[in-house]
């Protein structure tokens, strides 16, 4: 099937539900597990994953190291990696195709811009459609060059590595996937490599790199990276993907009677935003039994039903939340009284424009949403109601309207439902372990 046709298939019914109980497990963290592959490409020798993401994102940047040589193999639970080294890549013998994944793609254009050869990426109607030049206007300064394929846009690109130079860069968006291309070209770079973000991203490059032996230096808002480093390999485990375990913990928020506790999630402070706003909103969520998977801090979420009143969200949390805001926008249209998500306008360029398309899908379930330049508001106190809706091909969507079904009268039918298997392949099976509705998969 090609991946264009694939975004929009794959259709399921569910019904109203009644609470959520059981104590679960969500799937591998999906930005972690991008980087593992990469730093264990990178490194000198052989690392082993534990809980490696085997969603569609996750594999499309494994075969793209398999296609510059890279071997890897599964052992046990293990995703074992063969690094070689900072300098071992091989030119790839065709387009590198990276699907749906903006992390993957951005990520790898770091890379890429620093090796003897040249490749082309390209990916799904959606990544082709996404901004790259947040990542390759910095990437031209350090000396990268690129050719974009296509006059409409920055996908297909062709990248024609070579050697680079460190520079000083102060990131206009505070961008993971921006920081973290520079950060891995800054290890290829001659001298030094300097970057300032406006608010702190998600800073999984950075714990890893020092998990793989490389020193850098990180202050707040900047890092400094010097080339001429080598990377040791390592035993990596990566901890449940806390933007996967979102789905759950808003659903046991505002499906009465709930009571759920979801093992091992990951807990970074860079990625947990939407915990201190449904908190805010007067959630009962508790952290249980934390721990370390080697640099990432870890937990059991325990989340009790309780009722929800509006919040207003703007800022640096609106970085630490920024994949969760289409299941914020549910446990908002759930809440009793008015929520305001403002300076989110970076949700326009992820999978699909998360602004317009969250409105719109929600409406259609008896919610009042307003749509905002840079977020959008909700006015609270709605009864859901099932109704016919489409993810748009944005796999957060179609888990976010999962959500809201539960929590709706009446049966809701989803479509275009197969992205899911981006980040959470079996995320219907889940749902279906621990609510009464049952998600049932139609034509
Ligand atoms: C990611 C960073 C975020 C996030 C994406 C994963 C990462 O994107 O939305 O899902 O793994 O670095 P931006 O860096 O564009 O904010």
């Amino acid at each position: 099937m090609p991946l264009d046709e694939h975004l929009s298939s794959g259709a399921y019914r569910i019904r109203a539900a009644g609470p959520l109980e059981g104590v679960i497990r969500v799937p591998g963290d999906k930005s972690i597990s991008h980087r593992a592959v990469m730093l264990g490409a990178l490194a000198d020798g052989t690392t082993s994953i534990l809980g490696f993401l085997e969603g569609q994102d996750c594999i499309a940047t494994l075969n793209a190291f398999h296609q510059m040589g890279i071997a890897s193999e599964k052992k046990d639970r293990h995703l074992i990696i063969h690094g070689r080294g900072l300098h071992g890549l091989k030119p790839p013998a065709d387009v590198i195709d990276m699907g749906n994944s903006g992390t993957g793609t951005r990520l790898l254009l770091g890379i890429l811009a620093g090796q003897p050869f040249s490749a082309v990426l390209t990916g799904d109607a959606s990544l082709r459609s996404r901004p790259m030049d947040r990542v390759t206007q910095p990437l031209r300064k350090m000396g990268a060059r690129f050719t974009p394929l296509q006059e409409s846009a920055d996908l297909p690109l062709k990248i024609q590595g070579g050697r680079l130079h460190g520079i000083q860069y102060q990131t206009p968006v505070a961008s993971a996937q921006t920081k973290s291309a520079l950060l891995l070209a800054g290890l290829l770079a001659d001298g030094t490599t300097e970057i300032t973000e406006p608010a702190l991203s998600r800073d999984h490059t950075e714990r890893m790199l020092k998990t793989f032996g490389v020193t850098m230096e990180c202050d707040d808002l900047k890092c400094t990276i010097q080339s001429g480093q080598t990377l040791t390999p390592r035993e990596i485990v990566i901890p449940g993907d806390f933007s996967s375990a979102a789905f759950f913990i808003v659903a046991a928020a505002v499906i009465p009677g709930s009571d759920i506790i979801i093992r091992e999630v990951g807990i970074n402070p860079t990625r947990t935003g939407l915990l201190d706003v449904l908190r805010s909103m007067g959630a009962n969520i508790v952290k249980q039994n934390r721990k370390y998977f080697g640099a990432e801090p870890a937990a059991d979420i325990h989340v009790q039903y309780a009722p929800l009143h509006g919040t207003k969200i703007k800022g640096k949390t609106v970085v630490r939340m920024i994949d969760e805001f289409p299941i914020l926008a549910v446990a908002a249209a759930c809440a009793s009284s008015p929520t305001i998500v403002e300076e989110a306008q970076e949700l326009r360029v992820k999978e699909s424009d998360r602004i317009s398309v969250i409105v719109e899908e929600l409406r259609k379930m008896g919610a009042v949403l307003h749509e905002r330049r840079d977020g959008f508001e909700v006015e609270g106190g709605a009864t859901l109601h099932g109704a016919e809706c489409f993810s748009h091909g944005d796999h957060r969507i179609a888990m976010s309207i999962a959500v809201a079904s539960l929590a709706a009268g009446g049966e809701t039918v989803i479509r275009g439902t197969r992205p899911i298997g981006t980040s959470f392949p079996a995320f219907f099976e889940l749902l279906n372990t621990i609510s009464h509705g049952k998600a049932q998969e139609i034509q």
